[in-house]
């Protein structure tokens, strides 16, 4: 089989390239990707001499190019991980959210009809049903479960499924989409939380908890998501939507604080900041269908994949310090200005 994983060069496509370039070596894994700032090549290092790998650089939202590397490669399978991933900066900058989120998928799903393909899996997110309520812990994001997307990021990936599953109906693409919850672990751009939180408290810098701290993320591996999107895009049923989660619910405060503890730092680097606009309370996934009909199961929780996330980030500061002595340094001045002072 020929797989295009666009966003390969990302956080979780990076994972994903790795696993499947190790687990299939028949298989060619073609890593399509822009390399914006969020794009890193030295992710694919482990595998880039391997005879199954190849990068290509390029947007899909371009669409002479898809159109051209559809034609030429004539991939089996497409797996869409390519975006723009983070909500504070589809706060300040939504079009790019567009762009690359609606109309790069749509982009890829013209091509997938003009060529043909076996099967293209969208890689979606919880983010999409928008939040639960905190004091409720009996509900749960189900397949079902309406979308009701918060912020410009949700929006434009609840979008892209929609043209999904309306490319599904209308022109009988093969689609699955799977929608994870919040992902860590190795390799993640330090504008989220948890390796912000590290690099920050390594350098006994403040650590900019938005609001009170209470809202809850459901917290999943990296290594987890990637196995299960296998699943889904092998033995998953054509046209259906998958929730992946593990059931690992943490409020923001509870993942500083074991952060610090891992580390030795006082609770006291902990500064409450000014609340993100339109910020979600809490997110919970319901992960039944996907283990009840694929037999997905996570290999770790909380405990032991923050330890091993953690551990990660120690042994490889070159790789997260090499970012963040970069552009980085305005983006942070720019996103915290309001926020913290050092
Ligand atoms: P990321 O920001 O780390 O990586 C995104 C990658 O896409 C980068 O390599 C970037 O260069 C590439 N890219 C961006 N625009 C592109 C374009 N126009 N054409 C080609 N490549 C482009 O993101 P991530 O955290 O790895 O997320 C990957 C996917 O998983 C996204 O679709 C995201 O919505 C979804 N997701 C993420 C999480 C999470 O917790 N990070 C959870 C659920 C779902
Ligand atoms: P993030 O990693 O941006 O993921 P998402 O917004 O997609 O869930 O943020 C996770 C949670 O952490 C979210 O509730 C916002 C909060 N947060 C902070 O409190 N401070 C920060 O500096 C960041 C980046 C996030």
């Amino acid at each position: 089989m020929k797989i295009i994983v666009t966003g390969g060069a990302g956080f979780i496509g990076s994972v994903m390239v790795q696993y499947l370039v190790n687990k299939y070596p028949e298989d060619m894994i073609i890593n399509l990707d822009k390399l914006t700032y969020a794009g890193n090549l030295e992710n694919l290092k482990p595998v880039e001499d391997k005879p199954n790998y190849r990068f290509v650089k390029g947007d899909i939202a371009d669409r002479k190019f898809i159109f051209e590397l559809f034609e030429t490669e004539k991939p089996d399978v497409i797996i869409n991980f390519a975006a723009e991933s983070h909500v504070d900066r589809s706060v300040e900058h939504p079009e790019e959210f567009v762009r690359t989120n609606v109309m790069g998928t749509t982009t890829l799903l013209d091509a997938c009809k003009a060529y043909g393909i076996k099967r293209y899996h969208q890689v979606s997110t919880d983010e999409v049903y928008g939040d639960l309520p905190l004091d409720r812990p009996d509900l749960f994001f189900t397949e079902t479960t309406p979308l009701h997307a918060s912020s410009p990021y949700s929006a434009s990936k609840a979008s892209a499924d929609m043209f999904v599953m309306a490319y599904h109906r209308t022109f009988g693409i093969p689609v699955t989409i799977s929608r994870c919850s919040n992902n860590y672990g190795q390799y993640q751009f330090p504008e989220k939380l948890i390796p912000l939180m590290i690099s920050r408290a390594l350098a006994d810098e403040q650590l900019p908890v938005y609001g009170d701290g209470a809202n809850v993320r459901d917290w999943l591996h990296v290594e987890d998501h990637c196995q299960a999107i296998d699943l889904i895009v092998r033995n998953g049923r054509e046209g259906e939507i998958y929730n992946i989660g593990g059931h690992n619910e943490r409020t923001n405060l509870q993942v500083v604080k074991t952060i610090l503890a891992a580390l030795d730092k006082p609770e006291s680097l902990i500064k409450y900041v000014k609340d993100r606009p339109g910020h979600d309370r809490r997110y919970a996934i319901d992960p039944e269908k996907l283990t009840k009909e694929l037999g997905w199961k996570p290999q770790y929780n909380f405990d032991t994949g923050i330890r091993q996330t953690i551990e990660w980030y120690l042994d490889n500061k070159s790789w997260w310090e090499r970012i963040i002595s970069g552009e980085y340094q305005n983006y942070f001045k720019e996103m915290y200005k309001d926020r913290v002072t050092d």
